[in-house]
Protein backbone atom coordinates (compact mmCIF):
# COMPACT_ATOMS: atom_id res chain seq x y z
CA UNK A 1 0.00 0.00 0.00
CA UNK A 2 1.39 3.51 -1.17
CA UNK A 3 0.49 6.45 0.07
CA UNK A 4 -1.36 8.79 -2.11
CA UNK A 5 -0.05 10.96 -5.10
CA UNK A 6 0.82 14.48 -3.10
CA UNK A 7 0.95 13.24 0.43
CA UNK A 8 3.75 12.95 2.96
CA UNK A 9 4.78 10.62 5.38
CA UNK A 10 7.15 12.63 7.58
CA UNK A 11 9.90 10.50 8.54
CA UNK A 12 12.56 12.01 11.31
CA UNK A 13 14.56 13.87 9.36
CA UNK A 14 11.70 15.19 7.45
CA UNK A 15 9.51 16.00 10.61
CA UNK A 16 13.11 17.69 12.03
CA UNK A 17 12.90 19.77 9.00
CA UNK A 18 9.44 20.74 9.27
CA UNK A 19 10.01 21.36 12.87
CA UNK A 20 12.68 23.97 12.40
CA UNK A 21 10.71 25.54 9.89
CA UNK A 22 7.43 25.71 12.10
CA UNK A 23 9.88 27.00 14.71
CA UNK A 24 11.65 29.89 12.59
CA UNK A 25 8.52 30.86 11.31
CA UNK A 26 6.89 31.27 15.04
CA UNK A 27 9.94 33.07 16.29
CA UNK A 28 9.78 35.64 13.62
CA UNK A 29 5.82 36.31 13.73
CA UNK A 30 6.10 36.72 17.98
CA UNK A 31 9.15 38.99 17.03
CA UNK A 32 6.66 40.98 14.77
CA UNK A 33 3.62 40.90 17.78
CA UNK A 34 1.84 38.35 16.04
CA UNK A 35 -0.31 35.52 18.20
CA UNK A 36 -1.05 32.22 17.16
CA UNK A 37 -4.21 31.21 16.53
CA UNK A 38 -6.03 28.14 14.12
CA UNK A 39 -9.62 26.61 13.03
CA UNK A 40 -11.15 23.55 11.35
CA UNK A 41 -9.89 21.27 9.01
CA UNK A 42 -13.14 20.98 7.49
CA UNK A 43 -15.18 23.41 6.69
CA UNK A 44 -18.58 23.63 4.61
CA UNK A 45 -17.80 23.51 0.79
CA UNK A 46 -20.04 26.94 0.18
CA UNK A 47 -17.59 29.07 2.81
CA UNK A 48 -14.75 28.15 -0.30
CA UNK A 49 -17.81 28.59 -3.20
CA UNK A 50 -18.92 31.86 -1.98
CA UNK A 51 -15.43 33.53 -1.30
CA UNK A 52 -12.37 31.63 -2.96
CA UNK A 53 -13.05 31.48 -6.30
CA UNK A 54 -13.15 29.33 -9.52
CA UNK A 55 -9.59 27.84 -9.27
CA UNK A 56 -9.61 27.09 -5.52
CA UNK A 57 -12.95 25.34 -5.86
CA UNK A 58 -12.11 22.89 -8.91
CA UNK A 59 -9.25 21.43 -6.75
CA UNK A 60 -11.05 21.09 -2.98
CA UNK A 61 -11.24 17.39 -1.47
CA UNK A 62 -14.85 18.17 -0.79
CA UNK A 63 -17.57 14.94 0.71
CA UNK A 64 -20.91 14.56 1.72
CA UNK A 65 -20.47 13.84 5.49
CA UNK A 66 -22.85 11.83 7.58
CA UNK A 67 -25.63 14.38 8.14
CA UNK A 68 -25.89 15.43 4.51
CA UNK A 69 -23.34 18.46 5.00
CA UNK A 70 -21.39 19.30 2.13
CA UNK A 71 -18.04 19.62 3.65
CA UNK A 72 -14.51 20.49 2.07
CA UNK A 73 -11.00 20.13 3.79
CA UNK A 74 -9.56 23.73 3.74
CA UNK A 75 -7.53 24.44 0.42
CA UNK A 76 -6.54 27.88 2.60
CA UNK A 77 -7.22 29.72 5.80
CA UNK A 78 -8.74 32.95 4.43
CA UNK A 79 -12.48 32.47 4.73
CA UNK A 80 -11.94 30.70 8.16
CA UNK A 81 -10.23 33.95 9.31
CA UNK A 82 -13.13 36.17 7.72
CA UNK A 83 -15.78 33.70 9.11
CA UNK A 84 -13.98 33.44 13.02
CA UNK A 85 -13.58 37.71 12.61
CA UNK A 86 -17.17 38.12 12.00
CA UNK A 87 -18.18 35.52 14.40
CA UNK A 88 -16.02 37.33 18.06
CA UNK A 89 -15.37 40.84 16.36
CA UNK A 90 -16.22 42.20 19.97
CA UNK A 91 -13.70 40.24 21.71
CA UNK A 92 -10.21 41.62 20.38
CA UNK A 93 -8.42 44.72 20.45
CA UNK A 94 -7.90 46.02 16.67
CA UNK A 95 -5.98 45.58 14.64
CA UNK A 96 -5.53 42.01 15.92
CA UNK A 97 -2.21 40.57 14.37
CA UNK A 98 -2.78 36.83 13.92
CA UNK A 99 -0.85 34.30 12.41
CA UNK A 100 -1.29 30.17 12.44
CA UNK A 101 -0.05 27.05 10.33
CA UNK A 102 -2.64 25.21 8.77
CA UNK A 103 -2.47 21.79 7.22
CA UNK A 104 -4.49 22.70 3.70
CA UNK A 105 -5.58 20.37 0.79
CA UNK A 106 -5.88 20.98 -2.73
CA UNK A 107 -6.49 18.30 -5.48
CA UNK A 108 -3.37 20.08 -7.62
CA UNK A 109 -1.01 17.96 -10.32
CA UNK A 110 1.32 16.77 -8.42
CA UNK A 111 4.93 17.96 -9.03
CA UNK A 112 8.19 19.57 -7.39
CA UNK A 113 6.90 21.97 -5.08
CA UNK A 114 3.18 21.41 -5.61
CA UNK A 115 1.66 18.85 -3.30
CA UNK A 116 -1.80 18.11 -2.62
CA UNK A 117 -1.27 18.85 1.29
CA UNK A 118 1.03 21.24 2.04
CA UNK A 119 1.51 23.73 5.33
CA UNK A 120 1.00 27.46 5.37
CA UNK A 121 2.12 29.91 7.29
CA UNK A 122 -0.45 32.87 7.57
CA UNK A 123 -0.34 36.18 8.59
CA UNK A 124 -2.30 38.80 8.99
CA UNK A 125 -3.58 42.17 10.33
CA UNK A 126 -7.50 42.83 10.64
CA UNK A 127 -8.47 45.93 10.98
CA UNK A 128 -6.01 48.73 10.04
CA UNK A 129 -6.54 50.11 6.40
CA UNK A 130 -2.82 52.01 6.31
CA UNK A 131 -0.69 51.27 3.90
CA UNK A 132 2.02 50.96 7.11
CA UNK A 133 0.30 47.14 7.49
CA UNK A 134 0.66 46.44 4.28
CA UNK A 135 4.42 46.75 4.26
CA UNK A 136 4.41 45.54 8.11
CA UNK A 137 3.30 41.97 6.31
CA UNK A 138 5.80 42.58 3.18
CA UNK A 139 8.68 43.26 5.89
CA UNK A 140 7.54 40.18 8.11
CA UNK A 141 7.47 38.05 4.94
CA UNK A 142 10.91 38.99 4.18
CA UNK A 143 12.30 38.41 7.45
CA UNK A 144 10.93 35.18 7.74
CA UNK A 145 12.72 34.24 4.78
CA UNK A 146 15.97 35.90 5.67
CA UNK A 147 15.49 33.77 9.26
CA UNK A 148 15.88 30.63 7.26
CA UNK A 149 19.19 31.95 5.91
CA UNK A 150 18.18 33.22 2.09
CA UNK A 151 19.42 36.57 0.79
CA UNK A 152 18.01 39.37 -1.91
CA UNK A 153 19.98 36.74 -4.61
CA UNK A 154 17.41 33.75 -3.46
CA UNK A 155 14.20 35.65 -3.71
CA UNK A 156 12.23 38.40 -4.71
CA UNK A 157 8.58 40.14 -3.52
CA UNK A 158 6.91 41.27 -6.30
CA UNK A 159 4.38 43.51 -5.69
CA UNK A 160 1.30 44.96 -7.11
CA UNK A 161 -2.10 46.75 -6.49
CA UNK A 162 -5.69 45.69 -7.79
CA UNK A 163 -6.91 49.03 -7.41
CA UNK A 164 -4.25 50.36 -10.08
CA UNK A 165 -5.88 48.46 -12.42
CA UNK A 166 -9.14 50.64 -11.95
CA UNK A 167 -7.55 52.95 -13.25
CA UNK A 168 -6.02 51.40 -16.24
CA UNK A 169 -9.19 49.50 -17.49
CA UNK A 170 -11.54 51.96 -18.75
CA UNK A 171 -8.39 52.64 -21.20
CA UNK A 172 -9.01 49.25 -22.63
CA UNK A 173 -13.00 49.72 -23.01
CA UNK A 174 -12.86 47.51 -20.10
CA UNK A 175 -15.74 48.09 -17.25
CA UNK A 176 -15.75 47.03 -13.77
CA UNK A 177 -18.39 43.83 -14.25
CA UNK A 178 -16.02 42.25 -16.14
CA UNK A 179 -12.53 43.17 -13.98
CA UNK A 180 -12.20 39.84 -12.36
CA UNK A 181 -12.52 37.81 -15.22
CA UNK A 182 -10.00 40.10 -17.25
CA UNK A 183 -7.61 40.05 -14.09
CA UNK A 184 -7.96 36.01 -14.48
CA UNK A 185 -6.21 36.39 -17.50
CA UNK A 186 -3.27 38.80 -15.96
CA UNK A 187 -3.08 36.19 -13.26
CA UNK A 188 -2.00 33.66 -16.01
CA UNK A 189 0.25 35.48 -18.16
CA UNK A 190 3.58 33.95 -16.55
CA UNK A 191 1.85 31.03 -16.79
CA UNK A 192 0.71 30.17 -19.95
CA UNK A 193 2.10 30.50 -23.41
CA UNK A 194 1.02 33.65 -25.88
CA UNK A 195 -1.10 31.35 -28.28
CA UNK A 196 -3.49 30.42 -24.67
CA UNK A 197 -3.63 34.22 -23.75
CA UNK A 198 -4.25 35.59 -26.71
CA UNK A 199 -8.28 34.12 -27.64
CA UNK A 200 -8.84 35.32 -23.56
CA UNK A 201 -7.64 38.32 -24.41
CA UNK A 202 -9.76 38.72 -27.85
CA UNK A 203 -12.46 38.23 -25.54
CA UNK A 204 -12.05 41.63 -23.94
CA UNK A 205 -11.44 43.59 -27.58
CA UNK A 206 -7.66 43.75 -26.34
CA UNK A 207 -4.87 42.45 -28.13
CA UNK A 208 -1.24 40.99 -26.76
CA UNK A 209 0.67 43.45 -28.09
CA UNK A 210 -1.21 46.36 -26.64
CA UNK A 211 -1.32 44.52 -23.67
CA UNK A 212 2.49 43.88 -23.34
CA UNK A 213 2.92 47.32 -25.00
CA UNK A 214 0.75 48.86 -21.76
CA UNK A 215 2.73 46.36 -19.19
CA UNK A 216 5.91 47.42 -20.12
CA UNK A 217 5.52 51.22 -19.94
CA UNK A 218 3.02 52.08 -17.23
CA UNK A 219 3.55 54.65 -14.71
CA UNK A 220 4.55 52.79 -11.26
CA UNK A 221 4.07 56.43 -9.92
CA UNK A 222 1.18 54.67 -8.02
CA UNK A 223 3.56 52.63 -5.66
CA UNK A 224 5.41 55.37 -4.70
CA UNK A 225 4.35 55.29 -0.79
CA UNK A 226 4.84 52.28 -0.92
CA UNK A 227 8.28 51.69 -2.45
CA UNK A 228 9.44 55.00 0.12
CA UNK A 229 8.37 52.82 3.50
CA UNK A 230 10.20 49.93 2.05
CA UNK A 231 13.27 52.27 1.09
CA UNK A 232 13.26 53.51 4.96
CA UNK A 233 13.35 49.79 5.79
CA UNK A 234 16.03 49.17 3.45
CA UNK A 235 13.83 45.92 2.41
CA UNK A 236 13.67 47.63 -1.37
CA UNK A 237 16.54 45.42 -2.82
CA UNK A 238 14.26 42.47 -1.83
CA UNK A 239 10.78 44.04 -3.95
CA UNK A 240 10.15 44.60 -7.47
CA UNK A 241 6.91 46.58 -8.92
CA UNK A 242 4.98 44.68 -11.11
CA UNK A 243 1.46 45.30 -12.32
CA UNK A 244 1.12 41.52 -13.61
CA UNK A 245 0.88 40.55 -10.34
CA UNK A 246 -2.77 39.84 -9.35
CA UNK A 247 -3.24 36.80 -7.47
CA UNK A 248 -5.49 33.88 -8.41
CA UNK A 249 -8.02 34.18 -5.11
CA UNK A 250 -11.33 36.32 -6.27
CA UNK A 251 -11.36 38.24 -2.66
CA UNK A 252 -8.14 40.40 -3.08
CA UNK A 253 -8.76 44.60 -3.72
CA UNK A 254 -5.69 46.20 -3.26
CA UNK A 255 -2.00 45.88 -2.90
CA UNK A 256 -1.42 42.03 -3.77
CA UNK A 257 2.11 40.41 -3.52
CA UNK A 258 4.17 37.44 -4.39
CA UNK A 259 7.01 35.85 -3.75
CA UNK A 260 9.27 33.96 -6.23
CA UNK A 261 13.24 32.34 -5.85
CA UNK A 262 15.13 34.12 -8.28
CA UNK A 263 15.81 31.75 -10.91
CA UNK A 264 11.83 31.04 -11.15
CA UNK A 265 12.71 27.12 -10.44
CA UNK A 266 9.15 27.20 -8.30
CA UNK A 267 5.87 28.00 -8.00
CA UNK A 268 5.28 31.01 -5.82
CA UNK A 269 6.83 30.69 -2.29
CA UNK A 270 4.45 33.20 -0.61
CA UNK A 271 1.30 35.56 -1.82
CA UNK A 272 -0.95 37.21 -0.34
CA UNK A 273 -2.93 40.85 -0.15
CA UNK A 274 -5.48 43.07 0.77
CA UNK A 275 -9.09 42.13 1.04
CA UNK A 276 -10.88 44.35 2.47
CA UNK A 277 -14.52 43.33 1.68
CA UNK A 278 -14.57 40.04 2.63
CA UNK A 279 -15.26 40.07 6.12
CA UNK A 280 -18.27 42.55 5.68
CA UNK A 281 -19.28 39.70 2.54
CA UNK A 282 -19.06 36.98 4.55
CA UNK A 283 -20.74 38.11 7.92
CA UNK A 284 -23.72 39.29 5.37
CA UNK A 285 -22.95 43.04 5.66
CA UNK A 286 -23.33 42.76 9.81
CA UNK A 287 -19.60 43.64 10.29
CA UNK A 288 -16.90 45.57 8.62
CA UNK A 289 -12.87 45.21 8.85
CA UNK A 290 -10.35 45.72 6.47
CA UNK A 291 -8.07 43.19 6.47
CA UNK A 292 -4.21 42.23 4.62
CA UNK A 293 -2.43 39.07 4.74
CA UNK A 294 -0.18 36.77 2.93
CA UNK A 295 0.29 32.64 3.02
CA UNK A 296 3.99 31.33 2.82
CA UNK A 297 4.16 27.14 1.94
CA UNK A 298 6.02 24.91 3.58
CA UNK A 299 6.96 22.93 0.44
CA UNK A 300 8.72 25.39 -1.77
CA UNK A 301 10.52 26.96 0.98
CA UNK A 302 11.85 23.54 1.70
CA UNK A 303 12.92 23.35 -1.90
CA UNK A 304 14.69 26.25 -2.04
CA UNK A 305 16.32 25.95 1.29
CA UNK A 306 18.02 22.82 -0.19
CA UNK A 307 19.03 24.75 -3.62
CA UNK A 308 21.26 27.76 -1.33
CA UNK A 309 23.83 25.82 0.36
CA UNK A 310 24.05 28.42 3.26
CA UNK A 311 20.45 27.93 4.05
CA UNK A 312 20.54 23.92 3.97
CA UNK A 313 23.35 24.10 5.79
CA UNK A 314 21.65 26.20 8.77
CA UNK A 315 18.44 23.64 8.31
CA UNK A 316 21.28 20.04 8.00
CA UNK A 317 22.23 21.69 11.63
CA UNK A 318 19.18 22.10 12.91
CA UNK A 319 17.83 19.10 12.40
CA UNK A 320 21.18 17.26 13.28
CA UNK A 321 20.54 19.21 16.53
CA UNK A 322 16.96 17.84 17.65
CA UNK A 323 18.21 14.21 16.78
CA UNK A 324 21.36 14.52 18.82
CA UNK A 325 21.85 12.47 22.38
CA UNK A 326 23.70 13.96 25.00
CA UNK A 327 24.23 10.72 26.88
CA UNK A 328 24.06 7.10 26.40
CA UNK A 329 24.39 4.46 29.42
CA UNK A 330 26.54 1.72 28.63
CA UNK A 331 25.30 -1.17 30.38
CA UNK A 332 28.40 -3.90 30.62
CA UNK A 333 27.30 -6.12 33.46
CA UNK A 334 23.40 -6.71 33.17
CA UNK A 335 23.24 -7.02 37.29
CA UNK A 336 23.99 -2.78 37.18
CA UNK A 337 20.37 -2.77 34.96
CA UNK A 338 18.60 -1.46 37.75
CA UNK A 339 21.44 1.03 38.74
CA UNK A 340 21.75 2.26 35.04
CA UNK A 341 17.86 2.54 35.13
CA UNK A 342 17.79 4.45 38.49
CA UNK A 343 20.44 6.82 37.28
CA UNK A 344 19.16 7.09 33.62
CA UNK A 345 15.74 8.63 35.21
CA UNK A 346 17.96 10.69 37.55
CA UNK A 347 19.91 12.72 34.45
CA UNK A 348 16.02 12.54 32.39
CA UNK A 349 14.82 14.39 35.52
CA UNK A 350 17.25 17.04 35.18
CA UNK A 351 16.34 17.38 31.41
CA UNK A 352 19.42 15.48 29.67
CA UNK A 353 18.47 13.24 26.89
CA UNK A 354 19.38 9.90 27.56
CA UNK A 355 19.34 6.71 26.18
CA UNK A 356 20.36 3.20 26.60
CA UNK A 357 19.98 -0.57 24.96
CA UNK A 358 16.73 -2.24 26.28
CA UNK A 359 17.91 -5.68 26.13
CA UNK A 360 21.49 -7.05 26.88
CA UNK A 361 24.33 -6.15 24.10
CA UNK A 362 27.84 -6.30 23.89
CA UNK A 363 29.81 -3.43 25.25
CA UNK A 364 31.17 -2.73 21.94
CA UNK A 365 27.98 -2.67 20.26
CA UNK A 366 26.51 -0.69 23.36
CA UNK A 367 29.49 2.16 21.89
CA UNK A 368 28.66 2.19 18.87
CA UNK A 369 25.56 2.53 19.34
CA UNK A 370 26.09 5.73 20.96
CA UNK A 371 28.41 6.85 18.53
CA UNK A 372 25.53 6.60 15.77
CA UNK A 373 22.86 8.42 17.81
CA UNK A 374 25.34 11.36 18.09
CA UNK A 375 25.39 10.92 22.02
CA UNK A 376 28.38 13.23 23.31
CA UNK A 377 28.74 10.95 26.60
CA UNK A 378 28.80 7.60 27.21
CA UNK A 379 28.31 6.36 31.13
CA UNK A 380 28.89 2.93 31.10
CA UNK A 381 28.17 1.10 34.43
CA UNK A 382 30.44 -1.86 34.81
CA UNK A 383 33.33 -3.31 36.90
CA UNK A 384 34.23 0.03 38.60
CA UNK A 385 30.62 0.22 40.63
CA UNK A 386 29.75 2.31 42.55
CA UNK A 387 31.68 4.75 40.44
CA UNK A 388 31.19 5.14 36.56
CA UNK A 389 33.23 5.31 33.76
CA UNK A 390 32.45 8.59 31.87
CA UNK A 391 33.66 8.62 28.36
CA UNK A 392 33.83 12.05 26.01
CA UNK A 393 32.94 10.30 22.79
CA UNK A 394 34.16 14.13 20.98
CA UNK A 395 37.81 14.06 22.82
CA UNK A 396 38.09 10.48 24.00
CA UNK A 397 38.94 11.68 27.75
CA UNK A 398 37.87 8.99 29.99
CA UNK A 399 37.07 9.43 34.16
CA UNK A 400 36.02 7.47 36.55
CA UNK A 401 33.11 9.00 38.44
CA UNK A 402 31.75 8.13 42.21
CA UNK A 403 27.98 7.42 41.17
CA UNK A 404 26.19 10.77 43.39
CA UNK A 405 28.63 13.38 41.56
CA UNK A 406 27.68 12.21 37.98
CA UNK A 407 24.56 14.61 37.39
CA UNK A 408 27.40 17.29 38.57
CA UNK A 409 29.93 15.91 36.47
CA UNK A 410 27.86 16.24 33.18
CA UNK A 411 26.06 19.02 33.70
CA UNK A 412 29.88 20.63 33.60
CA UNK A 413 30.72 18.59 30.36
CA UNK A 414 28.21 19.32 28.73
CA UNK A 415 27.72 23.43 29.12
CA UNK A 416 31.84 23.42 29.17
CA UNK A 417 31.59 21.94 24.96
CA UNK A 418 27.80 23.30 24.52
P1 LIG B 1 -1.97 31.05 -2.10
O1 LIG B 1 -1.14 31.88 -3.01
O2 LIG B 1 -3.06 30.26 -2.74
O3 LIG B 1 -2.59 32.06 -1.04
O4 LIG B 1 -1.06 30.07 -1.25
C1 LIG B 1 0.01 30.57 -0.48
C2 LIG B 1 1.24 29.69 -0.66
O5 LIG B 1 0.91 28.35 -0.30
C3 LIG B 1 1.75 29.58 -2.09
O6 LIG B 1 2.59 30.67 -2.40
C4 LIG B 1 2.52 28.26 -2.04
O7 LIG B 1 3.82 28.43 -1.50
C5 LIG B 1 1.72 27.46 -1.05
N1 LIG B 1 0.87 26.50 -1.78
C6 LIG B 1 -0.36 26.69 -2.27
N2 LIG B 1 -0.81 25.57 -2.89
C7 LIG B 1 0.17 24.65 -2.77
C8 LIG B 1 0.33 23.29 -3.19
N3 LIG B 1 -0.62 22.65 -3.86
N4 LIG B 1 1.49 22.65 -2.90
C9 LIG B 1 2.47 23.28 -2.20
N5 LIG B 1 2.38 24.55 -1.78
C10 LIG B 1 1.25 25.23 -2.06
C11 LIG B 1 -3.52 31.75 -0.10
O8 LIG B 1 -3.80 30.62 0.20
C12 LIG B 1 -4.10 32.94 0.62
N6 LIG B 1 -5.19 32.46 1.48
C13 LIG B 1 -3.03 33.67 1.37
C14 LIG B 1 -3.53 34.82 2.21
C15 LIG B 1 -3.52 34.90 3.56
N7 LIG B 1 -4.06 35.93 1.73
C16 LIG B 1 -4.39 36.71 2.75
N8 LIG B 1 -4.08 36.11 3.87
Amino acid sequence: MQSLPGFRDFLPNDCAARNYIFARWREVCRRYGFVEWDGPVLEPTDLYKKKSGPEIVAQLFSFTDKGEREVAMRPELTPTLARVIAAHEREFKKPLKWFSIPQCFRYEKQQRGRLREHFQLNCDIIGDQSSGADVELIALCIDLLREVGLAADDFVVRISDRAAWDRFLPDFGIGPEQKADFLNVIDKLDREEVEKIQPKLELFGVSVARLMAFLANANLEWFAPLREQLETRDLLQYCEFNLRIVRGLAYYTGVVFEVFDRPRKFRAIAGGGRYDTLIHQLSDGAVDFPAVGFAMGDVVLGELIKEVPSARKKMEEAIQSQHDLQIYAVIAKEERRPDALQLIQTLRDNGYRVDYSLTPAKVGKQFQTAEQLGARLAVLFGDEWPQLKLKDLCTGDQSLVPREELPARVATLLSSRA
